[in-house]
């Protein structure tokens, strides 16, 4: 048995919450593991995210529990959406008693420390609740790669392969049958799935929400590609992708646009039919992204990064989210991703590399 060395932090409670992804339970491995093995510290499962902490719905949780869970998909401790902050009644008085509950609980739990491990919503309740005097430490998790001061989220590598393999599946039906298809993938705001997908599974045409997309630029372009002899095209499009057209539009007429159409995909599909006259199909990957057996670089990631945050909390270093710079594993205040979202910046190398293998970006 190692000997265990000094640690500020001796109780903690640890939460997963918003979307799950593949590399969710790697570090909860990691936090846990590191946590327990080199630390001695105790620890608290809170179960469904920030509402298990409201509910005091919470175990013990022993190496049983967080050993052989690194290449689990999902998360051992279960996620929500619920926002404490976030006001479901006129008055706001919901928040008062979430907000209130929860510092409650913290206190009865004897919590030293609380590690939350999410998105930008997630990270960014972690922030006001250190805010009103507890001690957190964040992790960044997301399929959509969307969270300012880190350079990679784990979950979207994992994302990216499904993603890939999608795309490259959907080539051989599209050359058999000289269609255009859509497919749809997840991100959220941001493009940074849609963008790595599409060059990685070689999109003839990638749309995403930073760049409003033009039909007649689609159209020019897969007209182009038929008139070269190319009997089909691939349209990689993000979930928040838009047109030129909604920039222009308030909330309510751009919701009266999509209405009728599940997804992007399937209306963009018949824009690209009524544009260019070709059969065109649509796919949405959906929630195929977010599940299954994390790669390999996220599980290097989600591990990294949870055992960071356990020096972080034995070193009493609270209120920072671990995060990638570089090739490092460093931290940020937790005021750096907080009620931020890291979009793709339209001077990106990724959209001058998908442009310069002949990508159309939809303008
Ligand atoms: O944030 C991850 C994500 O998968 C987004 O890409 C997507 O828009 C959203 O979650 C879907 O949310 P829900 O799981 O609540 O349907």
């Amino acid at each position: 048995m190692a000997i265990l060395q000094k640690s500020a932090t001796k109780n903690f409670g640890i939460l997963t919450a918003g979307g799950d992804c593949p590399g969710l339970n790697a570090a909860i491995r990691g936090v846990c593991r590191a946590a327990y093995d080199r630390y001695g510290m105790t620890i608290v499962g809170v179960a469904n995210g920030y509402r298990g902490l409201i509910e005091e719905n919470v175990r013990s949780l022993r190496p049983v529990d967080f050993s052989g869970i690194l290449t689990r998909g999902g998360t051992i401790l279960g996620a929500s959406r619920e926002k404490p902050f976030k006001p479901s009644s006129g008055d706001g008085e919901d928040v008062i008693e979430k907000v209130e509950a929860i510092r409650e609980n913290y206190r009865k739990l004897k919590l030293d420390c609380l590690v939350v491990l999410g998105g930008n919503g997630t990270n960014t309740t972690g922030y006001r609740l250190s805010q009103e005097g507890l001690n957190v430490v964040g992790l960044p998790k997301t399929i959509d790669n969307d969270i300012v001061g880190t350079d990679r989220t784990f979950g979207f590598f994992s994302a990216l392969s499904i993603g890939t393999e999608a795309i490259d599946r959907l080539h051989s039906t599209a050359q058999s049958h000289s269609r255009v298809i859509v497919i749809e993938l997840m991100g959220h705001k941001a493009g940074w799935l849609a963008l790595y997908a599409g060059v990685a599974g070689g999109g003839d045409v990638i749309l995403i929400p930073e760049i409003p997309y033009d039909i007649k630029a689609i159209g020019k372009h897969l007209l182009e590609r038929s008139r070269s002899g190319k009997t089909f095209s691939i349209v990689v499009a993000a979930e928040g992708a838009l047109s030129l057209e909604e920039t222009k539009m308030d909330k309510k007429d751009r919701k009266k646009c999509r209405a009728g159409f599940p997804s992007i995909a399937y209306r963009l599909a018949g824009e690209i039919t009524a544009e260019t006259g070709m059969e065109t199909r649509a796919t949405v990957l959906g929630y195929m992204q977010r599940g299954g057996v994390p790669s390999a670089a996220d599980r290097v990631l989600a591990t990294s990064l949870g055992t960071a945050a356990a020096d972080l909390l034995a070193r009493g270093e609270y209120g920072r989210m671990v995060a990638l710079t570089g090739n490092d594993i460093s931290s940020v205040d937790l005021s750096v991703p907080a009620g931020k979202v890291k979009t793709v910046p339209p001077d990106h190398q990724m959209i001058d590399t998908a442009i310069s293998v002949g990508t159309c970006m939809g303008v």
